[in-house]
C-alpha cells in the first residue's frame, strides 16, 4: 500500500507541474461517459498510469478516461479506480482541479474499498488519504516537493455550506424544497463544480451538504462510482460525517458497470439525516 501512496505523491507533483505549464485545450475525443476530453485529461491519466505500473501489488487499474480495465500484474492485491482531472473543464477559468483514487480489494463495489486518496490542485497542493482500517482522514500539503503532514480532518455534527449539484431545473419539488429549507436555515452558497475543492471545503470548514442528486435528465445522476463517490463516501465517514444516495448508505452499493453513476450526498451528520428523513418520505 505504501509504494501506491508514493506512486499517487508522484503523479500529483507532476500534474501539478503539467497543469502550469501545458495546453488547457480539448482533444476530439470523448470519453466512456461521454465528455470531451482536454488534452490534460488525457495527459493526467498517463502520468497516473505510468506511475501505478511500476508498484507491483496492483493487479488493475480503471480510469475515467480508460474504456476498459487495464489489467497490471496477475498476482497483485489492489484494483486501482482513479479519475485523473476532477473538475477538468474548470482548467481554463483557473479554478482548483483534482485527482480522486479508489484503491480496492476484491472487487469494485462500495465495500471493496480499501483506502482513498484525493488531491487538490489549487493555490496551494494539498492531498487527503483515508483508510477503512483507521478512523483518521489526513490531510498533507506539498512543501519544497514533499508531502508533509498537517493534520487529521474531523466534521462537525452540524456545518454551515451548502453545495447544491446539477441542473436546478431537473430536481425533483422534494429535491428543491429541501435545497431551500437549508438556505433558509442560513446555509451559504459554496459550489465550484469541481467535486474535490467543493467536498474539501466543506470537510475543512467542519461540515455542510454537497448533493448530487438523481434528476429528470439524469435519474442515476452524474458522478461516476467507482473514481468519485465511492472514494469520498469513505472520507467523509472516516472523517465523522456520512454519505447516502438520499436514503441508504454509499459503500453499501455495488458495481455492475466500472463507469456506472448513481445520485450522491455527502455531508455532517446532522445534513445527511435531514436527506434521509426528505427521501425517505417522498422518494418513490
Ligand atoms: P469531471 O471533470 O471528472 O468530468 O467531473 C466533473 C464533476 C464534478 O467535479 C462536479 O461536481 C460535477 O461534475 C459538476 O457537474 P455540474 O456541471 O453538473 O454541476
Ligand atoms: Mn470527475
Ligand atoms: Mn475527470
Amino acid at each position: 500500500m505504501e509504494e501506491i501512496l508514493q506512486a499517487i505523491k508522484r503523479s500529483a507533483i507532476r500534474i501539478k507541474q503539467a497543469i502550469q505549464n501545458e495546453d488547457t485545450g480539448y482533444t476530439d475525443n470523448v470519453n466512456q461517459t461521454g465528455d470531451i476530453q482536454l488534452k490534460l485529461d488525457v495527459q493526467s491519466d498517463l502520468i497516473i498510469e505510468e506511475e501505478l505500473t511500476k508498484v507491483s501489488s496492483i493487479k488493475e487499474l480503471v480510469s475515467e478516461e480508460k474504456e476498459e480495465i487495464k489489467k497490471l500484474n496477475n498476482n497483485g492485491k489492489y484494483l486501482v479506480g482513479y479519475d485523473p482531472l476532477d473538475g477538468s473543464s474548470l482548467i481554463d477559468v483557473n479554478l482548483s482541479v483534482g485527482s480522486i483514487f479508489g484503491i480496492y480489494e476484491n472487487g469494485y463495489n462500495g465495500s471493496d474499498l480499501s483506502v482513498s486518496v484525493y488531491v487538490v490542485y489549487g493555490p496551494r497542493v494539498e492531498l487527503v488519504i483515508a483508510s477503512k482500517a483507521s478512523d483518521e482522514v489526513g490531510m498533507y500539503r506539498l512543501l519544497n516537493n514533499e508531502f508533509e503532514f498537517i493534520k487529521n480532518i474531523r466534521l462537525n455534527e452540524k456545518g454551515k455550506l451548502n453545495a447544491p449539484g446539477s441542473t436546478q431545473s431537473c430536481w425533483s419539488t422534494y429535491h428543491k424544497q429541501m435545497i431551500d429549507e437549508l438556505f433558509q436555515d442560513g446555509y451559504r452558497l459554496r459550489y465550484s463544480g469541481g467535486m474535490v475543492p467543493d467536498l474539501h471545503q466543506i470537510l475543512l470548514k467542519g461540515g455542510g451538504l454537497f448533493s448530487y442528486p438523481g434528476t429528470i435528465d439524469r435519474p442515476e445522476g452524474k458522478l461516476r462510482k467507482v473514481f468519485e463517490v465511492f472514494p469520498f463516501a469513505l472520507i467523509y465517514e472516516k472523517a465523522g460525517g456520512a454519505s447516502i444516495d438520499g436514503i441508504n448508505r454509499v459503500l453499501d452499493s455495488t458495481t455492475t458497470h466500472i463507469h456506472g453513476t448513481m445520485p450522491c450526498f455527502f455531508g455532517s451528520n446532522y445534513e445527511i439525516e435531514y436527506v434521509k428523513k426528505t427521501y425517505t418520505k417522498n422518494a418513490k
